[in-house]
């Protein structure tokens, strides 16, 4: 586990629209708030939201007006500037206030079949901001996962994005976001037992590059793929993981702050 404080990112992938996510912006700030009040001793849960590009202006005024919550978003692209239609820079992110970067989402690998080496570049390049913290997720998928392939899949995944950090000394925070493709959408999670083993392989191979006092201090591993208020705790309690990444138990008020004062209960 690592010494940081359990981290919650809701990741609204594109679900909601600009007046849809301030709402819901409002709404969480207010009931993370009061729950703060309420539990100021356990109350050290780090509350990130990433909605859509669009919408991060917004979200992020609401954010920095009632300090209930930090700001990601849901991808960059690796050039400061230029010529690449479409695209999101860094500079533009952190103008915003935007302080987590999430990188290689399952669904953009499928999707818009983002490959490993845009994942590398775009990793190096918020890596290199002293205001960002990447989120790189990684995970394999069904027919992996059955065929026994799932550590292969994982250290090929890792070892490609990180390739160019693992040559440096680790000197910023990064997160290495778990999120099974099979698990994501279905409602059904993997196994706090199933992630504690995953969990070890990958602390393993950070801290090979790294070294285990740096990975301890400057890396968070979390959970992703199906998270409700019934299961978080199960692998942020449990001193299993550093956190998690929510998608469909995220996109309401109700539903997502039950999570968040599940985890700080359980501190
Ligand atoms: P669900 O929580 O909807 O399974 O989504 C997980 C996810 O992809 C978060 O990035």
């Amino acid at each position: 586990m690592s010494s940081l404080p359990p981290l919650l990112l809701a990741n609204w992938k594109m679900n909601l629209c600009v007046s849809e996510s301030r709402s819901l912006a409002r709404a969480i700030a207010k009931s993370v708030l009061n729950a703060r009040k309420n539990k100021s001793t356990r109350a050290n849960v780090q509350v990130v939201l990433v909605p859509s590009f669009t919408a991060l202006d917004a979200v992020a005024r609401v954010g920095s007006r009632s300090g209930a919550f930090s700001i990601g978003a849901q991808d960059c692209f690796w050039e400061e500037r230029g010529a690449y239609t479409g695209e999101e820079s860094v500079c533009s992110l952190r103008e915003i206030g935007v302080s987590f970067v999430l990188i290689g989402h399952s669904e953009r690998r499928q999707y818009v079949n983002e490959s490993n080496e845009a994942i590398r570049k775009k990793i190096e390049c918020v890596s290199n901001d002293s205001t960002m913290i990447p989120v790189l997720c990684i995970g394999e998928n069904h027919s992996q996962k059955v065929l026994g392939k799932r550590k292969s899949v994982l250290q090929q995944q890792l070892l490609s994005a990180l390739k160019g950090l693992f040559q440096r000394r680790l000197t910023r925070e990064i997160v290495i976001a778990y999120e099974p493709v099979w698990a994501i959408g279905t409602g059904v999670p993997a196994t706090a037992v199933d992630c504690a083993e995953v969990y070890r392989y990958i602390r393993g191979l950070m801290e090979n590059a790294w070294g285990a006092a740096a990975v301890g201090r400057l890396c968070r591993i979390i959970y992703g793929g199906s998270v409700s208020e019934s299961t978080v705790t199960d692998f942020v309690s449990k001193d299993i993981s550093d956190g998690a990444l929510i998608g469909g138990a995220s996109l309401t008020a109700s539903g997502f702050t039950r999570i968040v004062h599940g985890v700080m209960d359980s501190l």
